[in-house]
């Protein structure tokens, strides 16, 4: 359980690279399980949840090694069916090795993952959807049991466009006798990466992106090799980042069309950008603007996953910005502890809907990160605020964010790492 110690008021400059993207790793890496050959992954980020699915698919029976960023999944020795509760309870995102799992076996046994930091988290949705495909799922002392005849393709709707959801799904489907459609699927970025990796393997998957996905069921996957996506979401922290220490940073290795809605509401901040197909350049205003109303909503809505990272920049802006968190009932955790620091925001009673009236400066503070975005904005809170900020529980942000003190310090911010 270590803690970051920042010194705020750098203003950061500089050129960085942003690494793969954790939302599409965790269900490529999960995919590997479908073939009995070998995957080979490339630009995996290097984070802790990246290594706990690296110990599911050994659980698995897998033989897997990381070279620096690159991943070697050897499924060919694949023959558990278990997926063990304590990665589960650590992971609560390994769910999606429900579909991987049974789309190769026909069976399957996961511990059910249960809620986490941001609430709930209920997988009904993956339940009910997979059911539909010939498959039995109960649920019995904490532990799903899928067991079926053969998967049929069928036609499925989401009630809510849910990512985990379309990712089980089509994980599912790929090797099931006939063609599933997905109607209502989410459009994240992330699945058409999952998508490319797929038929990339030797299945037929078309219209991720789109709300209609199609599998088109095969026998078998093959090898494949991979490149993973970028990471929009550490994209946006580092984007935010340069905004509230009003310095010009350059990103690297990115895909523009990807970052849109967060781009589009720093600009109405005051921020500038250069933009071109690889890479962005942010100028930041003199003074942070308030947004009048930032609401998440699934892609390409403004993500639920730059929420938190926002609050901090607009906790400084100049005038009152409302936030409302759309996709889950407990994403405010860094609310209390951004007020420690002096922010001055209000929590409706929705638990949702924050009001945030700008203040002229932070004030360093000890200060606990309670999941993995909202720590991230406390440390950007941190880069901003007056004197020196503690960030405990650093196992958090260590799930989402490869070396961010070494990231950031490339940008010329004071911040170490103490474990
Ligand atoms: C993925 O989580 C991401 N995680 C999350 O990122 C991200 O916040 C979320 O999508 C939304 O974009 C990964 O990709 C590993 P959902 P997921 O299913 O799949 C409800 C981060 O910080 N729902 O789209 O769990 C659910 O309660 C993480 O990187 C059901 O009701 O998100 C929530 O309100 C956090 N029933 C909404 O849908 C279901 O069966 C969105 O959930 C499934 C979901």
């Amino acid at each position: 359980m270590g803690e970051y110690h920042v010194r705020g008021g750098n203003a950061l400059s500089g050129e960085i690279r942003v690494s793969g993207s954790k939302n599409a790793i965790l269900p490529i890496l999960a995919a590997t399980i479908l073939t009995s050959g070998t995957s080979v992954i490339r630009n995996c980020p290097k984070i802790s949840d990246t290594y706990v699915s690296i110990e599911i698919l050994e659980a698995l029976g897998c033989k897997v090694k990381m070279e620096d960023d690159t991943i070697t999944v050897d499924s060919s020795t694949a023959n558990d069916r278990c997926v063990p509760e304590k990665l589960v309870r650590e992971m609560r995102s390994s769910i999606i090795f429900l579909g991987g799992v049974l789309g190769r076996f026909n069976r399957v046994k996961i511990s059910y993952p249960g809620g986490c930091e941001l609430g709930v988290r209920p997988i009904d949705l993956h339940l009910k959807a997979i059911r539909e495909m010939n498959v039995t799922l109960n649920e019995d002392h904490g532990f799903i049991i899928g067991e079926t005849t053969g998967i049929k393709g069928a036609s499925v709707n989401l009630d809510f466009p849910s990512v985990g959801a379309t990712e089980n799904i089509m994980l599912t489907a790929v090797l099931a006798d006939g063609v599933t459609k997905i109607s209502n699927a989410a459009k994240e970025p992330e699945i058409i990466d999952l998508q490319d990796f797929l038929n990339k393997m030797g299945a037929n998957i078309s219209g991720a992106g789109t709300d209609i996905i199609i599998i088109e069921g095969v026998k078998k996957l093959g090898n494949a090799e991979h490149s993973v996506m970028f990471d929009r979401i550490v994209a946006g922290t580092y984007l935010v980042a340069a905004a509230i220490t009003k310095g010009g940073v350059t990103l690297t290795d990115v895909n523009t069309r990807h970052l849109t809605s967060i781009t589009s509401k720093l600009t109405e901040a005051g921020c500038e950008f250069e933009m071109r197909e690889d890479t962005i350049r942010l100028s930041p205003p003199k003074k942070i603007r308030a947004i009048s109303r930032l609401i998440t909503l699934p892609h390409p809505g403004f993500p639920t996953d730059a929420q938190a990272q926002f609050a901090a920049l607009l906790s400084i802006a100049n005038g009152a910005s409302v936030i409302e968190e759309t996709l889950f009932e407990s994403r405010n955790k860094h609310i209390g502890e951004l007020s420690r620091m002096g922010a001055n925001i209000r929590l409706a009673a929705d638990g949702r809907t924050s009001v945030i009236r700008g203040v002229p400066a932070l004030t360093g503070a000890v200060v606990n990160a309670r999941d993995l975005r909202g720590g991230a904005a406390l440390i950007l809170a941190g880069l901003a605020a007056s004197g020196e900020t503690t960030v405990k529980n650093s196992h958090f942000i260590e799930r989402g964010y490869e070396n961010i003190d070494a990231a950031l310090s490339s940008l010329g911010a004071d911040i170490k790492y103490i474990a």
